[in-house]
């Protein structure tokens, strides 16, 4: 029997209250995730119990117990207060999937301060953009990405200190640097939590928006109550799981089911900081025993691709339960875990701004495959007609996938930009922007989004962002980005370039203009192709048609193009 039971009786009788009175929060007493991630969890009594297993990239292994995640989350607190860190300021994370990454994450929580954790692969316009929005006082990060940091600094007055995680004092540190070593220092003993409440904020995660620079999604500590539950109902987390989430905490599943839910029920989790190796993944879980296991469609394609052969090298009957996130899940990737591991992946859907998993397919529950399941309890979750914004009165068309407002973890803003806020309801629904088709048994499918923004791997990506950057490379005249095909991630950037007159386009320039945005922006925005044009579409008052190009890709109609310019 699964932790949720039926899905009738859970409907029936559900309320936020089961997950208050679960974790003793009393309504209008503090609630500070850091301290439930970890004090709590040690006056438990299960302060011996293994919170984190953590392995390198070269196989290095480090197990820290809940004794030490509340010793060392508390030593980076001491370290943040003593800095003169105080509630409210914005403190990033900019570091790999290192220890210090996920105890630091809690540790900044418990100062009051907002955790704002970036991807490590991002290069520095990415980072300083991010940056610049949060008006973000420090930074935590490591030496090999410190270089970033010392690029932008200069540009940030904000930014008051860098810490170095894992300084070795062999370069000087430079203006505003300081070493930070948090086994170095030891654990702290006692540190005062700060006493923060429901509203209080607690993480900035920055997400890529269509048509402007990437929106800093503000949470508050009274996430924990939907991310609490829903991991223990959805993931299924119970007291003697392994649990590995594959995600980082540069992107919000890292945060909610990489950090704030396992901790906060007490589990064991397991950490890999390494890059995709199907057979490097299969030890893993063999090594760990590893229960539950909560990864993404593109990793769970690139293991299909590996093969079945290898499955059969490893042990991995110790898994029980399967969960996936991040994009469409095809139903062959479904059938494909049933037939190799005996059991489905479940779909999970929700978003940076949801903050928990909004609509699955629960454990217990059958799996139609193809399908993201259904909403969870306390979530209502509907298919609107993109017309009106009304929900259909039947199902099985294709709308707008809107959510009443009001459950724990939902954004409370976007940082700075309240206009784009408002622009996410209508008609008393949240819009998430994505496209879907409900049938008649409440199982929600997914059609695509609702706007040009790019899901490749999982990750969102801005063809605005893509764009900008593109028109810093000195030969570029103009840009256009959209999506193509692609059979493992699904989707991948492809960047419709005109180049400026003097250049000539060659495979040269190519590939000098993808580099160029892999180091501004990441790898992940990089463009996997740039075709030159000598013109791009546009309508008559110069705006790029993206529709245009991005039919072209998918080999679909264009729709509307009357408005052509040089057409
Ligand atoms: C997409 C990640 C299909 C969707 C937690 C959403 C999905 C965006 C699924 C959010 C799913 C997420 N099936 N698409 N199960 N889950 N998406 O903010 O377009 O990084 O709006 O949050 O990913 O991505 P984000």
């Amino acid at each position: 029997m699964s932790n949720f039971g039926n899905y009738e009786d859970r409907i029936k009788n559900f309320s936020w209250l089961i997950s208050e009175q679960e974790l003793g929060y009393q309504p209008g007493q503090p609630i500070n995730i850091g301290w439930y991630c970890s004090d709590r969890v040690c006056q438990q009594g299960k302060g011996d119990k293994t919170a984190l297993i953590w392995e390198g990239f070269g196989g290095e292994k480090k197990v820290y117990s809940y004794n030490d995640l509340r010793l060392y989350s508390n030593a980076f607190a001491r370290f943040l207060t003593d800095s003169g860190i105080k509630a409210g300021d914005r403190v990033c994370l900019f570091m790999d999937r290192i220890p210090e990454l996920y105890i630091g994450f809690v540790g900044i929580l418990k100062t009051g301060a907002i955790a704002q954790p970036l991807f490590s692969a991002f290069g520095e316009d990415s980072l300083f953009v991010r940056l610049e929005n949060a008006q973000t006082t420090a930074i935590f990060t490591q030496k090999k990405h410190v270089s970033k940091v010392r690029k932008i600094k200069d540009k940030l007055p904000h930014l008051k200190h860098i810490f170095i995680v894992d300084y070795d004092g062999k370069n000087p540190l430079q203006d505003r640097e300081k070493a930070f070593s948090m086994e170095g220092l030891g654990g702290v003993e006692d540190y005062d939590v700060y006493p923060t409440y429901a509203e209080s904020p607690s993480v900035l995660h920055y997400t890529s928006g269509t048509t402007g620079m990437p929106k800093g999604v503000q949470h508050v500590h009274y996430s924990l109550i939907s991310q609490y539950l829903t991991a223990k109902w959805v993931l299924d987390l119970r007291d003697d799981d392994i649990y590995w989430c594959t995600a980082d905490p540069g992107w919000v599943t890292g945060t909610s089911y990489g950090i704030i839910a396992p901790f906060a029920l007490g589990v064991t989790q397991c950490v890999l900081d390494s890059g995709f190796s199907a057979e490097a993944w299969y030890r893993f879980i063999e090594k760990n025993k590893v229960t539950v296991w909560y990864s993404a469609p593109t990793a769970i394609r690139s293991l299909m691709k590996a093969g079945d052969e290898i499955i059969k090298k490893f042990d991995l009957s110790s898994l029980r339960h399967l969960a996936s996130v991040g994009e469409p899940l095809n139903p062959e990737a479904v059938n494909w875990s049933i037939r190799v591991f005996n059991k489905p992946f479940h779909d999970t859907y929700w978003q940076t701004e949801t903050g928990c998993i909004l609509i699955t397919n629960f454990p217990g529950m059958p799996v139609k495959p193809g399908s993201m399941g259904r909403a969870f309890p306390g979530i209502t979750a509907t298919v609107l007609n993109p017309n009106n914004h009304e929900p259909y009165p039947q199902p099985g068309r294709i709308g707008l996938i809107g959510i009443k407002p009001g459950w724990p973890s939902m954004m409370r803003g976007y940082w700075k930009n309240e206009e784009a806020y408002k622009n996410k309801f209508r008609n008393g629904w949240y819009l998430t922007g994505d496209r879907a088709r409900l049938d008649g048994d409440g199982y929600f499918w997914f059609v695509g989004r609702d706007d040009d923004i790019i899901n490749t791997g999982g990750h969102l990506v801005s063809p605005f962002e893509v764009e900008s950057a593109l028109l810093e490379h000195l030969a570029v005249a103009e840009s256009a980005v959209v999506s193509k095909p692609d059979p493992i991630n699904m989707e991948v950037v492809k960047a419709f370039v005109t180049l400026k007159p003097g250049h000539t386009p060659s495979k040269d320039m190519e590939l000098d203009i993808m580099n160029f945005i892999r180091k501004k922006l990441s790898p992940l925005a990089m463009p996997q192709e740039i075709e030159f044009v000598d013109t791009l579409p546009k309508t008559r008052s110069g705006k790029i048609m993206r529709r245009i190009l991005h039919a072209k890709e998918w080999g679909e109609e264009a729709g509307d193009t009357s408005t052509l310019e040089n057409e």
